[in-house]
């Protein structure tokens, strides 16, 4: 039997790969110092499982609307226009398997083969792996470390071409934690309008933002042929488990969206959307608990990274990683490249990094923070013993 071209472009993920062999290692060392894994450690908040609990007991299991029960969409736009001052309609909101699903059908619906889409470097390893299964060109935009992973509207405008389709743009960033300033991110959507483009802004870490920034949506600017809006809430509300995401957009795109998911999943399952209104719908305090301790481990991390000779690391001003250079030991004998060292550090220091090839670069590893500070001390001990004896 032969495969599918479509499905030979792509590979599993990296990070993925990453999480089964620290796996494997934790059912032997309980003690591993797991900075792999992008999603929170914390719970899901009590009155969320209640209401998931509440939704089977009352036999709420049976098939939904397609995209999401309008009590969901209704409550998802009202406190989106409450928190960033947009005012979508409920038309102009799909409730999805996952933020993941909507990317994936946004981007199936809008490109065609050989259409190009600006893909900022680094970036989230998801992004290109369905750029490329949709036959579509990833046209990578290099940032500059040395300018903070910073994304210019000018420099994306440089790479628009005459197949260009889409420009997707990540903040919170996933995997730098860097925060584009809403004033570009204002820049490049109107770059998007004037070329007649489609922008995905991906949101899923909006509301864990650090250093006195605000959280910030593109859905302020009430555009709406433009752009694409995906969250999500896997991160907000540690929630991954639950598979809720959700777009905001046009009503034309999201019901060629729909026709995807009419297809694939149906909906979003049943109790996991009333779960989500209940985390929407009811007290915010564990947001803030979560982003309130998650700074508190950022800036432990940022000072135990600054401590190991050698490493250098871009501040990190949002979501919940952090984006080490570690040039400086892969030259040192028999490393060579990141995959090389995310493996030492693992089975030598029992370490979980993610290499930084997986999301495009060469000289960085991936430190995921959503895990205790009790662990982030172990791991950055281990770290600097492990870069000590290299
Ligand atoms: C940048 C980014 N977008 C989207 C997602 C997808 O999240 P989910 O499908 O769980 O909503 C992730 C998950 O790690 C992410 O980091």
């Amino acid at each position: 039997m032969r495969l599918s071209e479509r499905i030979s472009r792509i590979s599993v993920s990296k990070i993925a790969t990453v999480l089964q062999k620290a796996e494997k290692l934790k059912v032997k060392d309980a003690r591993l110092a797991d900075f792999g894994a992008g999603e929170p450690d914390f719970p899901t908040p009590d009155h969320i499982k209640i209401a998931a609990i509440k939704a089977i007991e009352e036999n709420f299991t049976k098939y939904t609307a397609t995209g999401g029960i309008r009590e969901l969409r209704h409550a998802l736009v009202e406190k989106h226009g409450k928190d960033f001052g947009s005012n979508y309609t409920v038309e102009e909101c799909l409730v999805t398997v996952g933020g993941k699903q909507a990317i994936f059908e946004a981007m199936s619906s809008l490109l065609n083969e050989g259409d190009e889409v600006i893909l900022p470097v680094p970036h989230w390893v998801s992004f290109l792996e369905i750029i490329k299964y949709e036959g579509a060109k990833p046209v990578l935009l290099e940032t500059r470390e040395n300018e903070n992973f910073a994304v210019h509207a000018s420099a994306i405008e440089k790479l628009i071409a005459p197949r260009t389709k889409l420009i997707i743009v990540n903040s919170p960033h996933n995997p730098t934690g860097v925060v584009v300033p809403p004033g570009e991110m204002e820049k490049i959507l109107a770059l998007a309008v004037r070329h007649n483009l489609l922008l995905i802004t991906d949101e899923c870490y909006c509301h864990f933002v650090y250093d006195g920034r605000k959280p910030f949506s593109l859905g302020s600017s009430r555009e709406r042929e433009h752009l694409l809006i995906v969250d999500s809430f896997s991160k907000t509300y540690a929630m991954t488990g639950w598979r809720v995401g959700f777009a905001l957009g046009s009503a034309r795109l999201l019901a060629n969206m729909l026709k995807l998911q009419s297809h694939s999943t149906s909906n979003p399952t049943s109790i996991a959307q009333k779960a989500a209104l209940a985390a929407i719908e009811g007290p915010q305090d564990p947001v803030r608990a979560m982003l309130a301790e998650y700074h508190r481990r950022r800036d432990r991390l940022i000072e135990g990274l600054k401590s190991i000779p050698g490493l250098q690391c871009v501040p990190p001003h949002g979501a919940f990683y952090a984006y080490p250079n570690v040039a400086y030991y892969l030259k040192k004998d028999g490393l060579g490249d990141t995959s090389v060292l995310a493996e030492r550090l693992l089975e030598e220091a029992h370490v979980a990094v993610v290499p930084g090839t997986a999301f495009g670069t060469h000289e960085h590893i991936r430190i995921s923070y959503a895990t205790s500070l009790e662990h982030i001390n172990e791991g950055l001990r281990r770290m600097a013993a492990f870069f000590s004896k290299l």
